[in-house]
């Protein structure tokens, strides 16, 4: 979908903000940036600019969206909490969680934004730009990560300019994003379980509840399975490189992505060398991981080794989104 459009670029402001909500409210699509990483907003109870959504993003429309509130009170209008939804809203929010919830009878967000599904997921961001665009706005705003469907998701306005210029009406430019992978996601069901890592890492979550997090069944995160996190793709998250986890050496041709203050044997003849975080940092290290891989995509790696990440915090999502990214695209 070429419409032809040059998408303009703004700097965060009063202009860029009043600008997005007016291009909100007529159905038109805007990358915002959020804590975790740059959103394309759409009005939630509008399905023509929900479709559009789909199209610009090339996403299935069978993957739902999360529907991005200015606070508790505007979350609970279209989710149904129960006292542990409650909890992890007062703990969390603003931040980079999203509960996945039963929709309330008057909720707004439109089907096609479920999927169809009779649950909904919320989240309230923390980062002051998408918080005075929902504030201007002032109904729920869809948001997926402003990328093409299965690319690398977009870490600062220039990555959304790349995948998405001319398909989008607007970006607003909130500069470099903080978190860099996007939120934890939680099913609020009978039990509470982890849809996605994220942002937020389990054990803070875990604290809050007081127990455990259960994993999603095997199937979630197939291609073919009816999602409980149907945006849990098996392959996403994919540069054009084919990606190499576990390294413990560099082999011909391969750029190196390494984490710690590790020497890594080849790593002299390699490519290219990034390290996510040279002091073995990991909440540094997710705020690098998306423009790295994207910045040896850039240079014309054709495959990239990856050393051994810790698994524990925020490591937990670095690897998932490595594990993702490592499986390809068709
Ligand atoms: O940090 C983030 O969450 C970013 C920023 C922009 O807020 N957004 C984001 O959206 O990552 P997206 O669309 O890339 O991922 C949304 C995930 C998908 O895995 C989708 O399947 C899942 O949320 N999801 C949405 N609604 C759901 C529902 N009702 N039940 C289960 N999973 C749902
Ligand atoms: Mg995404």
């Amino acid at each position: 979908m070429d419409t032809g459009l040059k998408t303009p670029v703004l700097p965060a402001g009063e202009a860029a903000v009043a600008a997005a909500a007016a291009c909100l409210a007529s159905g038109g699509l805007v990358g915002f940036p959020t804590e975790t990483v740059y959103g394309l907003g759409a009005d939630a109870a509008n399905p023509e600019a929900v479709a559009r959504l789909y199209l610009a993003k090339g996403r299935p429309s069978f993957n739902p969206l999360i529907a991005h509130v200015g606070d508790l009170e505007a979350a609970r209008r279209i989710g149904r909490f129960d006292a542990r939804a409650l909890a992890l809203a007062e703990a969390f929010w603003p931040g980079p969680l999203t509960l996945v919830l039963p929709k309330t009878r008057e909720c707004t967000v439109t089907d096609l934004a479920t999927a169809g599904l009779d649950t909904v997921a919320i989240r309230v961001p923390a980062h002051p730009v998408a918080r005075a665009i929902l504030r201007a706005f002032g109904g729920p705003v869809v948001a997926p990560s402003a990328n093409l469907s299965g690319h690398v998701s977009p870490t600062t306005a220039a990555h959304v300019l790349a995948d998405l210029g001319g398909r989008i009406d607007l970006i607003v430019d909130g500069g470099a994003v903080a978190v860099g992978v996007e939120s934890t996601i939680i099913g609020c069901f009978e039990a509470p379980m982890l849809l996605r890592p994220g942002g937020l890492p389990r054990g803070e979550i875990e604290r809050v509840l007081g127990r455990a997090l259960l994993a999603p069944p095997d199937e979630a995160g197939s291609d073919t399975a009816q999602p409980l996190a149907p945006g849990m793709l098996a392959s996403h998250y994919a540069p054009r490189a084919v990606v190499r986890l576990n390294a413990t050496g560099v082999e011909a041709g391969e750029a190196l992505l390494a984490f710690g203050p590790v020497s890594v044997p080849g790593a002299d003849a390699a490519t290219a060398v990034m390290n996510l975080s040279a002091r073995g940092d990991l909440t540094e290290a997710a705020a690098h991981l998306f423009g790295y891989l994207r910045a040896l995509d850039a240079g014309g790696a054709h495959a990239i080794a990856v050393t051994p990440i810790p698994h524990h915090g925020l490591g937990e999502a670095i690897n998932d989104r490595l594990r993702r990214a490592a499986m390809g695209r068709d």
